[in-house]
């Protein structure tokens, strides 16, 4: 095995404006902040596949806060923390002081004492915002109810590599106007990306998301479509991707969604309209039968375990870009 990579080494790569920062939306980055971070996670993956390692947060700890439940945010941000030479701690929120009533903005001062950054995935955006205001280290958005930005850069890494480019890509998203939806239409409209979002009535993206994603693309050339229509959404796609119906903490609306949603499944005869090349994304966990059929997701043209892949080299640059 080579010596230990130098953070030299990935200068380059290394969007260095990042330091320091926090990671709360997707937006937060400009675009070319955004592709070096794109280019970072290739280089890092490349690294990773070919045993090198490079190991520039030796000594450094992230603490990470879940109140929901996860499987790829909690392992991927864990195994990504060992693989560049740090050290990753989880912590429930129900099980800190936080979930007896202590301040955000105390738990925000004391970690900040402790850990080097803070990777928190709960319910409320503002409640992250507040731990940002408050704490001194970076705090990484793993996923609110309005937002995923981690996984909106796992997505555009997937898109990049599978279709080669980003610029003029034909992508679908099929569903709910959620975290998700969000923070992909803003990561594909930053960086030229066409979205259109077939999303039922009731179930839109956020007026002021719509706003913010239109600006975005005025800028990057990004096509934006937004309808009720499946159909629409899909014809000629290159890229389909849904999310599931009923996100955590809107369980209680499980039954009305299960109706709402019925017309916005992605199955074969769906996705016969897209380009026969089309790649299918999902950000997993799957519902099979409600939001995706097992034929699509389990077929040729699916590349979600990629995309899940992906979550560990995105943020693996993240991490080296803000830590
Ligand atoms: N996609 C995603 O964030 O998965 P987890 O809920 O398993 O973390
Ligand atoms: N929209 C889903 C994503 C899970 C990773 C949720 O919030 O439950």
């Amino acid at each position: 095995m080579e010596p230990a990579k130098t953070l030299e080494a990935c200068q380059e790569l290394k969007p260095s404006a990042l330091k320091g920062r926090d990671v709360l939306r997707i937006d937060e980055f400009r675009p070319d902040e955004l592709q070096g971070l794109l280019q970072l996670a290739l280089r890092l993956k490349q690294w990773q596949k070919s045993g090198e390692a490079y190991q520039p947060l030796k000594g450094k700890t992230l603490g990470m806060i879940f109140d929901k439940a996860s499987t790829r945010t909690r392992v991927s941000f864990e195994v990504g923390m060992y693989q560049l030479g740090g050290t990753a701690m989880y912590l429930n929120g129900k099980e800190l002081q936080l979930g007896r009533g202590e301040p955000i903005r105390d738990t925000a001062r004391v970690l900040s004492r402790y850990l080097d950054a803070i990777m928190i995935r709960t319910f409320s955006h503002q409640d992250v915002e507040e731990l940002a205001a408050y704490a001194d280290i970076p705090i990484i958005n793993g996923l609110t109810d309005l937002f995923h930005p981690c996984q909106a850069l796992a997505d555009m890494l997937t898109i990049l590599e599978h279709r080669g480019k980003l610029k003029g890509v034909k992508l679908a998203y099929i569903g709910d106007g959620n975290n998700v939806a969000n923070s992909l239409v803003l990561a594909a409209a930053l960086l030229g990306v066409d979205v259109r979002v077939a999303a039922p009535a009731g179930y839109e993206l956020d007026e002021a998301i719509v706003k913010q994603a239109e600006s975005y693309a005025s800028e990057s050339g990004s096509r934006l479509l937004f309808t009720r229509d499946p159909e629409q959404a899909v014809h000629g796609a290159e890229a389909i991707y849904t999310d599931v119906w009923t996100s955590m903490g809107f369980e209680a609306e499980n039954e009305q969604r299960l109706k709402d949603f019925a017309d916005y499944q992605v199955n074969e005869r769906l996705t016969r309209l897209a380009d026969p090349s089309y790649i299918f994304l999902h950000c997993l966990p799957a519902h099979r039968g409600e939001e995706v059929t097992s034929e699509v997701i389990d077929g040729a043209n699916s590349v979600v375990f990629d995309q899940a892949e992906n979550r560990l080299h995105v943020q693996k640059a993240i991490l080296t870009a803000v830590l």
